[in-house]
């Protein structure tokens, strides 16, 4: 579902790459977890994948689409929350929906159908009729989860998007979660929520100082390091010291 190849970036010409020589596959059915220190580089990744930001070498291949050739095949195939959504401030939710509806072409059956199911699931139906000014930092984010998925794209890419959501919502997003790939569908996200991303995903990638160091399920890096680590926190608080 979505391959990089040799993705590297750099923010300015002869700077250190933000990311560098990264390559991935993530299957069809898959939760993939991409983990990694602050400034390692997991939100440059993401922007690459969704076309936000062009990578300085290599290509983003999303289902069989390459971004560079094909943005607006490759768009359709996904949803995607920013890890600080800035959404509009003036429109109200409903608008804002009924705007990312229209964007993607949804029909006024289903995307009424998805939008109440989404705001009943994320206890924000009491909220939909306010302009967004007067909405949590939470409650931002639901809406936003719920503008990326109104179009019910094959692949969600979401960056930290358990932030700011209290434990009910955290819990709806991840049986959400579940339930996409269980249908064969795939989520790539960051988290620095090592429990979270130990429970919930298929795979996990650690990308350290620019660079991918390590791909598997949990239970293989645990195996791979060799040392009795007992969770995804001791592997990668190992792989992470190591290298630094
Ligand atoms: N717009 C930018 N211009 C220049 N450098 C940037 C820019 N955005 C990010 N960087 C740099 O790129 C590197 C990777 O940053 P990135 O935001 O991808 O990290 P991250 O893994 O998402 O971190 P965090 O866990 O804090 O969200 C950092 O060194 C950062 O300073
Ligand atoms: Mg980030």
């Amino acid at each position: 579902m979505l391959e990089l190849k040799s993705v590297t970036k750099r923010y300015s010409v002869n700077s250190v790459p933000a990311v560098f020589d990264l390559n991935l596959n993530v299957n069809n059915g898959e939760i993939f977890g991409f983990i990694g220190p602050n400034g390692a580089g997991k939100t440059t990744t993401i922007k690459m994948i969704t076309g936000l930001l062009e990578p300085t070498e290599g290509d983003v291949i999303i289902n069989g689409y390459n971004m560079k050739t094909n943005p607006i095949e490759c768009k359709r195939m996904f949803g995607y929350v920013p890890d600080n959504p800035e959404i509009y401030e003036r429109l109200t939710g409903a608008e804002y929906l009924n705007f990312m509806a229209d964007v993607y072409g949804v029909s006024s059956k289903d995307r009424k159908e998805r939008i109440n199911k989404y705001i009943e699931m994320f206890d924000i139906a009491n909220a939909v009729n306010q302009s967004i000014k007067s909405y949590s930092r939470g409650m931002r984010q639901k809406l936003a989860i719920t503008g990326a998925l109104i179009h019910e794209p094959k692949l969600w890419i979401l960056d930290e998007p358990m932030v700011g959501l209290d434990p009910m919502s955290a819990k709806v997003l991840k049986d959400e979660m579940k339930n996409h790939c269980n249908k064969g569908n795939t989520v790539f996200f960051s988290t620095h929520i090592l429990e979270v991303a130990e429970k919930l995903c298929d795979r996990v990638g650690i990308i350290n100082s620019s660079e991918l160091v390590a791909v598997g399920t949990v239970e293989g890096l645990k195996a791979k390091s060799n040392n009795g680590d007992s969770s995804l926190e001791d592997v990668f608080i190992k792989i992470v010291d190591s290298e630094n």
